[in-house]
């Protein structure tokens, strides 16, 4: 008998479907770091206790240490990959055993795979998942805001329901994407929200008979909350039947990912010949096999696209947690499966973006050519009225005359009214109203906080290099 046929599960010995079917090998192989990390903290602590010795905390160590530089070194071609060992715990224990006999058959004490696994996704979710969202920040927030220093003061059209409302500058509209992802990342700013304890310890539901130090093993694995932690509320069930750091995380991925797809749709119809406001670089456009002229923007349409795969992942992971009893049930096997498909695709789709963001132009001329269509200042003329004591709603109704009467004198501006056309409307119009009308006139004189204007763009952009600088 081979030293880890103890590990083999009764279910899966006689029929090779099973022990596929039944495996997450494929997957959780990515834990490895971790699930050693978790290892090495719970040998320790079961040292502390007096259950193990110094001479097998010393074989189990090295043991560890020797197994993760083979797979560091050998990846997926790593011969203790046994798919019949089911997943990456039993792989690493087996070749434990094998290398250091009863001290490695002595790790298991007081722990199960279940209070194991639900380790190890935690520590992966600080240790990778977290930190590699949060070292994308920093490239796709400063893309924007190099963006908008360059191309920000260019008068442009805002858009409700698609259709164009009022003047506002590039750079209003580049720091709404910076804020509205800023939000998103916040979202996975600091798994230590989201965490009170490792599970660790837990056993498979109900704790142990052992004596073991359930703190220390949190400690020596870095849980900065146990000082402040009465154990009181802890249960070893939920501990090991929750998946809710999973769900917050991949809650968070979605919501980048609908701030990406909603700038990807953006601009993709911004690069459409009809619009023609950006130019995409080439190096992130596509051709067409049959049409010789298309600049095709896949990226785009893909970081778009991507954004299914993500929803699907957490609704995944809802539908998954919402069925079962308390306590572990292999359907959570399945959470790895989905929590590192999301967060690889939205790491593509934020370096994908950042990428674009960066070597996108916005076309001045472009857009200044079709400035002056769309009635663009009309809420401006409404609000100028206001200042010369006319109530709203009714300057809201002038205003809406007077655009009628540009459309039947065929003049289609606001500006191209003359005074006496315009006074004919509503006599509190004065020859001061010209520095109301026009794109280039309306963005200068917004003056609210956060508008998408001028000095609304000037301080967002401050705001952002600031934050930037300091990060
Ligand atoms: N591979 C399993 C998972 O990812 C480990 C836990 C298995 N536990 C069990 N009782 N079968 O969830």
């Amino acid at each position: 008998q081979k030293p880890w046929e103890h590990a083999k599960s009764s279910g899966s010995e006689g029929d090779p479907l099973a022990a596929r079917f039944v495996s997450s090998l494929d997957y959780d192989k990515r834990l490895y770091k971790h699930d050693i990390a978790g290892s090495i903290a719970h040998a320790r602590m079961l040292l502390k206790v007096g259950l193990i010795t110094d001479g097998d905390l010393a074989e189990i160590e090295r043991g560890l240490s020797e197994i993760e530089s083979e797979i560091d070194e050998q990846g997926d071609a790593w011969p203790g990959w046994k798919v019949e060992l089911e997943d990456v715990h039993m792989c690493v224990e087996a070749a434990l055993i094998e290398k250091t006999g009863d001290a490695g058959r002595k790790l298991h004490t007081g722990r199960s795979r279940n209070d194991q696994v639900a380790t190890d996704l935690m520590l992966w979710l600080e240790y990778d998942g977290y930190v590699g969202i949060q070292s994308r920040w920093e490239p796709i927030m400063s893309a924007f805001v190099d963006l908008a220093d360059k191309y920000g003061h260019i008068v442009m059209p805002s858009y409700t329901h698609l259709q164009r409302a009022q003047p506002i500058v590039v750079g209003g509209e580049l720091m709404a994407w910076a804020l509205m992802l800023q939000r998103a990342f916040n979202r996975i700013s600091s798994p230590y929200q989201l965490r009170d304890f490792f599970p660790l310890g837990s056993g498979a539901i109900a704790g142990s008979s052992l004596p073991l130090d359930r703190r220390h093993s949190s400690q020596e694995l870095g849980s900065p909350y146990w000082d402040q932690l009465t154990l009181n509320s802890e249960s070893s069930i939920e501990g090991t039947a929750n998946r809710d750091m999973a769900l917050d995380f991949v809650w968070g991925l979605s919501m980048i990912s609908t701030a990406l797809s909603r700038w990807a749709e953006q601009w993709i119809i911004y690069a459409t010949t009809e619009f023609g406001f950006i130019t995409l670089d080439n190096l992130y456009t596509t051709g067409s096999s049959m049409m010789p002229q298309k600049q095709n923007p896949d990226m785009l349409e893909l970081i778009r696209g991507k954004t299914g795969q993500v929803y699907g992942s957490l609704m995944a992971l809802l539908t998954m947690c919402k069925g079962i009893t308390i306590g572990y049930n292999r359907d959570l096997q399945e959470d790895k499966r989905h929590v590192f498909a999301a967060y690889d695709a939205v790491c593509d789709c934020l370096d994908m973006a950042a990428a674009i963001v960066r070597t996108t132009t916005f076309n001045e001329e472009r857009i200044k050519a079709g400035l002056n269509r769309g009635y663009l200042d009309a809420t401006s003329l409404a609000e100028y009225l206001v200042t010369k004591g006319v109530p709203f709603r009714t300057s809201h109704q002038h205003v809406g005359a007077l655009v009628r009467l540009a459309g039947e004198l065929d003049r289609h501006e606001l500006k191209k009214l003359t005074l006496d056309e315009m006074k004919g409307v509503c006599d509190a119009i004065e020859e001061d109203v010209y520095d109301w009308l026009g794109p280039e006139n309306v963005v200068k004189r917004y003056q609210s906080a956060g508008n998408a204007g001028v000095s609304g763009f000037e301080a967002q952009l401050a705001s952002w290099k600031e934050r930037l600088g300091n990060s």
